[in-house]
């Protein structure tokens, strides 16, 4: 370690309370300092090249060198750099955002509001759902379904509707009117001998029995993501959200798609809505709006939604919502900038490309003997490591198994990221190439028998 790097490591110990980190662990190990990125890689501060096999948090769609997205950004700073939407205010990127996005919505949106994060786009949601069974009156349907497992963000009401138990340990969550269902992973979750399509059918009637046993008058609204992205990159079961979307349209229930990781291509179509079937009233997303160069994200409401706001408003006399930096221009402009490049190269269609040879890559990972299960779609996938594969059965906990694949992956020059009950997320950049995907793969490959080595000795 240079003396820059151990200079730096101090004073983040010192200094920085990071999230998502065993923060007594951190004060021995302390952090991965990152300073440069090109492409697909990033270096640290002692100048180690890494492929950024999770695009950040997957989210650096484009890699991190797209001069256009630097240069809308610079462009907006000195023209503008804040004004707001608030008040009948409004701005010209967010104009053009709101417009390019209604325009290629999954299903017809009527209207889409700004936000600065994933967590702050369903912490929305969640309230316009609210405010929207207020406006017809119906004071007592205000539940909303979400699935263990499921990830949904860190705010109050986004981490009550995470499935995960580590984000409510002790943060006195989940509140009140959030429920989690079954979670849709057919390898984890089906029983012996149960086929796919049983494993479905289960899922879909412990849903309805849930809405039954509360009242479907009390049901709101149900939240999912397309692919379950930080709970373990879980693709749900053939036929899941049809059977899903049945029981929510006889019980009147709006469906929220979640499509924070899943949006703008990671699953080989623009939506992973489009991927699995799901006709959402209400989307969510962020991340990969602006390649993650700025923070922004946004919800998008159908019209009949949007008509109860009106009238809402036309009652109360304002929608009474509203982020200083929501719909903030510059991030909006870079948004928008992102939007362009996926259409003027067709970044979808070099998904398209690409992703059989990712999806060949890591299915091929299923024989490895650490890997019980290799499951992905489009440029996303996650591996489960068990001890035993036959079984399924997993390492005990705190040999974390997970974390030792992660490790070892940083070793050979790659970040991947350990995710709950054993399972490690794989994400890269859509700009990723077949060679790079190779690449990764075979890094991934080493880690895992280096894992191994350390698993199956402990
Ligand atoms: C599906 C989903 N929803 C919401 C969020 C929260 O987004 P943010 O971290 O930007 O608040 C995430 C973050 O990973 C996510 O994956």
């Amino acid at each position: 370690m240079s003396n820059h790097t151990d200079s730096l490591a101090k004073k983040d110990i010192a200094y920085n309370l990071h999230p998502y980190t065993n923060l007594a662990a951190h004060e021995d190990r302390g952090p991965l300092i990152i300073t440069r990125g090109e492409g697909i890689y990033v270096w640290d501060s002692d100048g180690n090249r890494y492929i950024e096999g999770l695009a950040g948090l997957w989210c650096v769609s484009l890699g991190s060198s797209e001069p256009r997205l630097v240069e809308a950004a610079t462009r907006q700073l000195q023209n503008l750099p804040f004004s707001h939407t608030f008040a009948h205010r409004s701005t010209e990127p967010v104009i053009a955002l709101a417009e390019k996005l209604i325009g290629m919505a999954p299903e017809p949106m009527a209207k889409v509001y700004f936000v600065n994060s994933g967590s702050e786009a369903v912490d929305t949601a969640m309230k316009l759902v609210w405010y929207y069974n207020n406006a017809f009156e119906r004071p007592h349907k205000k539940k909303i379904i979400a699935r263990k497992r499921g990830y949904h963000g860190v705010t109050i009401a986004a981490a009550s509707l995470t499935g995960l138990p580590y984000l409510h340990n002790d943060f006195d969550l989940p509140i009140e009117r959030v429920y989690h269902t079954d979670t849709p992973c057919y390898y984890r979750y089906a029983e012996p001998n149960e086929s796919e399509e049983q494993f479905t059918n289960r899922l879909a009637e412990s849903l309805e029995q849930l809405i039954l046993s509360e009242g479907p008058d009390t049901i709101a609204a149900f939240i999912a993501e397309p692919v379950m992205g930080a709970g373990g990159v879980m693709t749900p079961p053939n036929g899941y959200f049809e059977k899903v979307q049945v029981i929510l349209k006889r019980h009147d229930i709006l469906m929220i798609a979640d499509e924070v990781i899943c949006g703008f291509g990671r699953t080989g179509n623009m939506w992973g809505s489009q991927t699995y079937g799901i006709t959402p009233d209400m989307v969510t997303c962020a991340k990969q709006l602006s390649s993650a160069y700025l923070p922004i994200g946004a919800v998008m409401v159908s019209a009949p939604i949007y008509q109860a706001f009106v009238e809402q408003s036309r009652k109360l006399g304002v929608f009474g919502t509203g982020n200083t930096y929501g719909g903030h221009p510059v991030a909006a402009a870079v948004a928008l900038e992102t939007l362009k490049i996926y259409e003027e190269r067709d970044i979808l269609g070099h998904v398209r490309d690409v992703a059989p040879r990712f999806q060949a890559r890591l299915k091929a990972l299923s024989e490895h003997p650490l890997v019980g299960d290799a499951r992905g779609v489009g440029l996303i996938g996650g591996i489960e490591i068990v001890a035993n594969k036959s079984t399924k059965q997993s390492f005990p906990p705190e040999t974390k198994a997970a974390a030792a694949v992660e490790t070892n992956a940083l070793k050979h020059g790659l970040i991947v990221r350990p995710l709950p009950s054993d399972s490690v997320g794989i994400c890269p950049p859509l700009v990723i190439t077949e060679a790079e995907i190779d690449d990764l793969f075979d890094r991934l490959s080493r880690a895992l028998d280096d894992a191994m080595g350390i698993l199956k000795a402990a």
